[in-house]
Parts: structure tokens; C-alpha cells; sequence
């Protein structure tokens, strides 16, 4: 949908025009998986999709919900915003409205809210930090309260624990924030410096594929793994004052990882010690113009998380090793939480055709599920656009 069809989308649904549009995007991780709640650094990019809000004051005292991909309407008062609701797509911007709250602020204007998504929804492309940082964003704007972009991601991702109840990372938020088009960010998650990286890539595209499996990122099985983390820094600290496994290299933990008594705990700590390991290389590499190293270390993050961390699954792995058939393909990888969603490759330009022919027709033969392809163009962060 255009700008002016949102527009004209929000006249119709609250018989008035809106007073502001804000815009946030989902993202796709380069490299750099379950290392964000581990301390360590991630690799994200924006993407050009994401989520659109439409608002306009008004006079009701109430905030109202709506969404163009939702049939569910929302309307709560001002002291229902502190409360999550039982099973609603209104928790993600509502869990913003009440961390503003928690930070002090207060919510005395009425506001009627529009909201689209183009983020394919349990994709693990962040349509929900989307959602949580364009509302965080917009909120920000309108109250006048001066938050940076950091504080926003912050706020996003205390909104997904308290009201989504997965206890995820800093980095989709921190991606759909602080995005730069044409950019990756090399974020340390411990101490949230960042660096944005150009991503120019001579005939190379990234590619995405989205399994169109089934399984939504669990949060039973996400919250899980960072509770195995966890407790493998729980062992190693009986032989070694720790706060993240990210403190560690992969030599330190070589030397230390018979504490970790746990066989899980043991295998996601080393899948994590590993990542941090890659993601720091891959960084160097890509900066260094060596893409074909760079994609080796995609390929071999994918292993990881399919061995050790166990978070793939058989539509990510068939779609993964469909991938690395293919001639021209520098690289690819499960990207985002897991379970289900998407990969992300690195596909020369002559060999994207192929690309999807080949991994389309291999991948629904082996899955029966037609998946599907995205070729990603790197965007911005959050911005007021109208
Ligand atoms: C989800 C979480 C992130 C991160 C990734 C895995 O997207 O929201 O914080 O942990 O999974 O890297």
C-alpha cells in the first residue's frame, strides 16, 4: 500500500484524516544468531518492509487499535494501558504505551491509530519489533519525551518480554531503530556501541527465503535456549567469574567447558562462544572485500545453530542445503530466531534466477510447502514519514 492509500484507509476506518505517519522496518541478520541475550555482537540489516502507523488525537480520552492486518479492534482508557490482554496482536504496541509509563510519562491525549505491515508475519524478519518500535517511535514524537533511538529499541524490548513473554535480545529492536540504508550494524549487545557497516556488494544479492513453515518462533522453545545459556554461566562460574558466554574465546572455553556439567547447557554454550567467533570474522572479512570467507562463516553458523543450538528444524535445513547446491551461491543461513522462517544467502547476481528455481522446486518437493523469495534492499530505521 502507497502513503496515500494508508491515508485514505485511515479516513475510512475513523472518518477523519490523519495527523501523522510513522514508519518502521523489519530486519534480516547477516550473521550473528541467539548472541544478542549472550552479550556478544550481532550483524543485522534493516529492511525497505516494515510496519506503517497512522494516528490522530482525539478527544475521547481512549486509545484506539485498528490494523489493516487484524480484524481485531481495540479500545482501552487510560488506566487499562499498564495491563496486557489475553491473547491480542494489540499487546505489541501496547506493551510501548505502558513501558512509557513505567518510565514516568504520562498518557492524558487520546489517540486513533492505524497500523499495516508489509513484514511477512512469523517470518523472523522482526514484524513484531517493528510494530513494538514504530509505536515506540510515533509515542515519542507526539509526547514530546526525547528518547534516542537506543532508549526506543529498550523500550521495544521490555514491551516483548512483558507483553509478548519472550525474553528476546536487543538486536531486532536496535536494527529497526537505528537502520541505515545500504548499512549492516555491528552492535555489541553488552555495551549497545555500534558500528554501521557499507554493504556494497558487486554483483551480489542478498537473497531471503521464507520457509512458510508452519512453526511460529516459539516462545517456549526461544525462552528455553536463554535459559540454557544461562545456566551453562551458572557452571562455568564455579571455575570462572562470568556474566555473558560472550566474555569468553573460543580457547578460554576450551579450557573451562568441562564445568558446564549440563550436556545441553554445554552445546548451546559452545554453539554461542563459536557465533561470537564468527561474527567478529565475518565482520572483518566483508570489510576486507573477502565475500567468499564471509559466506563460509554463514554456512558454518548454520551448522551450528542446527547441531548445537538446535533451533533449525527440517524446512530451514532442506532450504539451507538446497542453498549451498546451488553454483553462484557465496553463502546461506537460517536468520532470526528459528524454527521455521527465513534463510538468508548471498547469491550472485548471474545466479538468483536459478536460485529460485532450483531451491524453489527442491525445497517443496522435500517440504510440500511453496516457499518464498524476497530479494532484500536495505533501508532505514524508524522515521516520521508524513
Ligand atoms: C529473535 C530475537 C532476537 C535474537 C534472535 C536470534 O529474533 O528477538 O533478540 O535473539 O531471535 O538471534
Amino acid at each position: 500500500m502507497t502513503v496515500t492509500e494508508l491515508k485514505s484507509a485511515f479516513q475510512s476506518a475513523y472518518g477523519k484524516e490523519a495527523e501523522a505517519v510513522y514508519f518502521s522496518p523489519g530486519r534480516v541478520n547477516l550473521i550473528g544468531e541467539h548472541t544478542d541475550y549472550n552479550g556478544g555482537a550481532v550483524f543485522p540489516c534493516a529492511l525497505s518492509f516494515g510496519t506503517y502507523l497512522l494516528l490522530s488525537k482525539n478527544d475521547k480520552k481512549l486509545i484506539n487499535f485498528k490494523s489493516l492486518n487484524q480484524p481485531e479492534i481495540v479500545s482501552l482508557a487510560f488506566d487499562q494501558l499498564t495491563t496486557r490482554l489475553e491473547k491480542s496482536w494489540v499487546n505489541y504496541p501496547l506493551g510501548v504505551f505502558a513501558q512509557y509509563i513505567k518510565r514516568g510519562v504520562k498518557i492524558e491525549q487520546g489517540y486513533d491509530i492505524l497500523i499495516w505491515g508489509n513484514v511477512p508475519n512469523g517470518a523472523g524478519l522482526s514484524s513484531s519489533a517493528a510494530l513494538e518500535v514504530v509505536t515506540a517511535f510515533a509515542l515519542n514524537d507526539q509526547l514530546g519525551t526525547g528518547f534516542d533511538r537506543t532508549v526506543l529499541a529498550q523500550i521495544g524490548q521490555k514491551s516483548e518480554h512483558e507483553f509478548a513473554l519472550v525474553n528476546c535480545g536487543i538486536m531486532d529492536q536496535f536494527a529497526s531503530a537505528n537502520g541505515k540504508k545500504d548499512h549492516a550494524i555491528h552492535l555489541n549487545c553488552d555495551t549497545l556501541e555500534f558500528e554501521l557497516v557499507p554493504v556494497k556488494l558487486k554483483g551480489v544479492k542478498i537473497l531471503i527465503s521464507n520457509t512458510h513453515s508452519p512453526h511460529k518462533l516459539d516462545s517456549g522453545a526461544y525462552n528455553q535456549r536463554v535459559a540454557e545459556c544461562k545456566t551453562a554461566v551458572e557452571q562455568l562460574n564455579k571455575v570462572r567469574p562470568l556474566k555473558y558466554l560472550a566474555e569468553l574465546t573460543e580457547e578460554e572455553f576450551k579450557k573451562i567447558e568441562s564445568a558446564i556439567t549440563d550436556p545441553i547447557a554445554h552445546k548451546r554454550a559452545r554453539h554461542v562462544v563459536g557465533e561470537v567467533q564468527r561474527t567478529s570474522d565475518a565482520v572483518k572479512a566483508l570489510k576486507a572485500g573477502e565475500l567468499e570467507k564471509f559466506g563460509k562463516l554463514m554456512n558454518a553458523s548454520h551448522v551450528s545453530l542446527r547441531d548445537d543450538y538446535e533451533v533449525t528444524g527440517p524446512e530451514l535445513d532442506a532450504m539451507a542445503e538446497e542453498a549451498w547446491k546451488v553454483e553462484g551461491v557465496i553463502g546461506s543461513r537460517m536468520t532470526g530466531g528459528g524454527f521455521g522462517g527465513c534463510t538468508v544467502s548471498l547469491v550472485k547476481d548471474e545466479a538468483v534466477d536459478t536460485f529460485i528455481k532450483q531451491v524453489g522446486e527442491a525445497y517443496e518437493k522435500r517440504i510440500g510447502i511453496k516457499p518464498e523469495f524476497y530479494v532484500a534492499e536495505i533501508g532505514d530505521g524508524a522515521c516520521k514519514i508524513a
